[in-house]
């Protein structure tokens, strides 16, 4: 029989704080429905200096390995998936394996490319998996990000911050992927990108839309074409991506899922002979189905409106959140995901919830890790972003998370709570 391999637990780690967006966008003299109907956001992540990709991605993974009772003397590969590195040439991965006194025998690499990166990062650990070359050993991937565009841009209600650490081995209780069938599309563009020495991004926020919906449509074609040849779906009375119980998207904001769901359903609707003897009015009214939305996609979303982009660990975010709201009734179905990392490499993988989802999501325990977290006024969180970013606040962590202490020549020290 063939291996099975995937993902067999997860934990999350956000920053202490957030902003309500209904008040973020009163403070910008902006009516508030565009910022909760328009782009789907209800709360808004505060990152401050002591909470960087390092301390983040530690609690995640501490988290993960306390919860989950994971024996770390089978860790054999530790990979951070991050767009906001904290040196050019020491790994966050090190720094990790370092804070958690991992074993020395294991494998420790940062995988960068924006929001691309922990998906680099599963697909690189499940193959090592299954190929035979872990030898019976597992691998932690954690995605960890601060998103970041600067006060009074456009991209500001749709920053964010957070981890979501993976545990990759041969039990995949959450989700058993479909290795093989994963499509990817690269594509040369300049929508996002943060140039050396800058903490914020530069994007062309609505450009970078329609790169991140061309580059879903490649990836999901390759996808398809695979998941066809071997009958994991098939043309017939509905869509093959309606034969997906539940679509997983990267979730720059929320609004976005709703666009790339519509996307993919057109580009179904374009390449079936049903769809295309429809009228371009009535497929693109067919794309936008409503129900199908609602159906496949909005339950995965909770999460991501209340914590805002995590760049590389937004999809698996949205992937908690599923898993935590619908993971009994999902066990045995097929999910499909889609991920997007601007510059810009997407791709589009299925995968089956496993039998022991709604287990392993109780003690990860998502809903708790987001009710301790204390709200901030905008003028608190406007203090927080102007903090300079190698002087953070003396604050102790919280039991079992990390903080940036101080940077002493260079050298970044961390506290454990
Ligand atoms: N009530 C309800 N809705 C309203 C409204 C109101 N009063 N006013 C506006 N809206 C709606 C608009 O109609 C629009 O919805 P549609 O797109 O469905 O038409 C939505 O609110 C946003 O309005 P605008 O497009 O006018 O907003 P904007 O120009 O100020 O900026 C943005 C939106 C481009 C997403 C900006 O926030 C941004 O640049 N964000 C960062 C870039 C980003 O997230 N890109 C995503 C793709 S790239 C990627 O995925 C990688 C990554 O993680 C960065």
């Amino acid at each position: 029989m063939k291996k099975q391999v995937g993902i067999e637990a997860l934990a999350i780690a956000v920053p202490r704080r957030y902003v309500d967006i209904e008040e973020l966008a009163k403070a910008r003299g902006v009516d508030p429905a565009k910022y909760t109907a328009g782009l789907g956001a209800k709360e808004m992540a505060v990152a401050d200096p002591g909470e960087d990709s390092v301390s983040l991605a530690a609690s995640a993974a501490a988290r993960l390995i306390q919860q989950q009772n994971v024996d770390v003397s089978r860790v054999g590969m530790l990979v951070v998936g991050t767009e906001t590195g904290v040196d050019h040439s020491k790994a966050v991965a090190s720094h990790v394996q370092g804070l958690l006194k991992l074993p020395r025998s294991m494998r420790t690499f940062d995988a960068q490319h924006a929001c691309y990166g922990g998906t680099a990062g599963l697909m690189a650990a499940a193959e090592w998996i299954a190929s035979g070359a872990g030898a019976g050993r597992v691998a932690i991937v954690v995605c960890s990000d601060i998103a970041r565009y600067g006060l009074n841009t456009a991209g500001e209600p749709t920053q964010g911050a957070g981890a979501v650490a993976l545990l990759v081995s041969e039990q995949p209780d959450l989700l058993a992927l479909d290795i093989g069938l994963n499509g990817v599309c690269t594509v040369d563009v300049y929508d996002f990108w943060r140039p050396l020495g800058r903490r914020e991004a530069v994007v062309d926020g609505h450009y970078s839309i329609n790169c991140y919906l061309d580059a879903l449509s490649g990836a999901y074609r390759g996808w398809r074409e695979r998941a066809l040849a071997h009958e994991v779906v098939r043309w017939g009375d509905t869509l093959p991506s309606e034969q997906l119980a539940r679509i997983i998207y990267h979730v720059p904001f929320c609004k976005m899922a709703r666009k790339a769901h519509t996307q993919l359903r057109q580009v179904d609707l374009e390449d079936s002979a049903s769809g295309r003897e429809l009228t371009p009015e009535a497929r693109e009214a067919a794309a936008k189905s409503s129900a199908s939305y609602d159906a496949q996609v909005a339950s995965s979303l909770t999460l991501n409106a209340r914590v805002g982009n995590v760049y590389t660990a937004s999809m698996y975010l949205a992937l908690a959140g599923l898993l935590h709201s619908e993971g009994t009734a999902l066990a045995g179905k097929r999910v499909g995901l889609l991920s997007y990392g601007s510059g810009s490499c997407s791709e589009f993988y299925s995968a089956v919830v496993g039998a022991n989802a709604a287990e392993r999501m109780a003690k990860a325990d998502v809903e708790g890790v987001l009710a301790r977290r204390e709200r901030v006024s905008v003028a608190e969180y406007e203090r927080i972003m102007n903090l300079p970013y190698e002087a953070p606040e003396a604050i102790t962590p919280a039991p079992g998370e990390f903080r940036l202490k101080e940077i002493r020549d260079h050298r970044r020290v961390y506290s454990a709570g």
